[in-house]
């Protein structure tokens, strides 16, 4: 029988008490979407709040910059790190660093940030990507889990960052430059499921979780899906209520089923 340990390193009280800490947080604005109380963001943010708001641009920045920046320093903090922990960071260092160029260069923005939910988020990134690169700097040296999964892991990584790119490009292309209103989204996986690029960020860090091998990592991508179903369920009911021609049978993440 395939045990835990055969897959993930074995975990402290501090990576086990991180990793539920982790994950409950995450997973506990999934479920806030659910019920109707959005972070205020994108679509789903109210334009006439009266928190500090900021521009998409700015706001954006501040999620991902900071956690992008970690990344970098993280190959200076730990020069000595194992290959398995070098792909780590790599890979959240990737991903943070294409989520800022994104917002630069592709990402073509209608609204506003309220920065109070942009801070949250930003130390959410920011502490998230600095516990797994400590954690599995932490965990070097510890017995390997028998079954390696960074080669799987590296693949889902490049899956999922390249299907999130190409449908963030799909986005971006519904509008002319400084248009700003929102039409149905065409093309990919949009005729299946209203967030393609949600499913394929999810797919990303599945790949890192595998990479890592770490309890924390695998909580951490858990809550992660959690949150982006809430996400989605709210983001789907919100095309259902802005166009009447909504096709039904577009899922909000996982196609045919959700
Ligand atoms: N790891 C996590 O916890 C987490 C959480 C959230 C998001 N993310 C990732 O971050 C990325 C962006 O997420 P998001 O929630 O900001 O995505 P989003 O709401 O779909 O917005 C992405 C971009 O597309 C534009 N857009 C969206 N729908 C449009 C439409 N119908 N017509 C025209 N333009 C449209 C948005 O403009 P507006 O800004 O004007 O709406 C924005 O510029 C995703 O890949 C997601 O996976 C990760």
């Amino acid at each position: 029988m395939v045990q835990p340990l055969d897959f993930l390193y074995p975990s402290s009280f501090f990576i086990t008490t991180m990793s539920l800490v982790g994950f409950l947080s995450i997973s506990f604005f999934g479920v806030l979407e659910i019920l109707g109380i959005h972070l205020q963001y994108s679509k789903l943010w109210n334009a006439n709040s009266r928190r500090i708001k900021v521009s998409s641009t700015a706001g954006m920045l501040l999620l991902y910059a900071p956690a992008c920046l970690f990344g970098f320093a993280s190959f200076w903090i730990f020069p000595e790190n194992n290959f398995r922990s070098l792909l780590v960071a790599s890979a959240l260092t990737i991903h943070f660093f294409k989520r800022v160029l994104e917002i630069l260069f592709v990402h073509k923005y209608s609204g506003g940030m309220v920065l109070d939910s942009g801070i949250l988020i930003s130390l959410s990134y920011t502490l998230s990507t600095a516990t797994m690169i400590y954690i599995q700097h932490l965990v070097q040296g510890s017995m390997e889990p028998s079954i390696d999964l960074k080669y799987p892991g590296i693949l889902l990584f490049l899956v999922g960052i390249y299907g999130n790119f190409y449908h963030h490009l799909l986005l971006s292309r519904l509008r002319r430059k400084d248009e700003k209103g929102y039409k149905i989204p065409r093309g990919g996986l949009f005729h299946l499921v209203i967030c393609p690029h949600y499913l394929f960020e999810i797919i990303g860090f599945i790949g890192v979780s595998f990479i890592s091998q770490t309890l924390y990592a695998s909580s951490f991508t858990l809550g992660t899906t959690v949150y982006l179903i809430g996400r989605s369920y709210a983001t789907r009911k919100w095309y259902l209520s802005k166009f009447e021609n909504f096709p039904r049978e577009v899922k909000a993440l996982v196609p045919y089923i959700f």
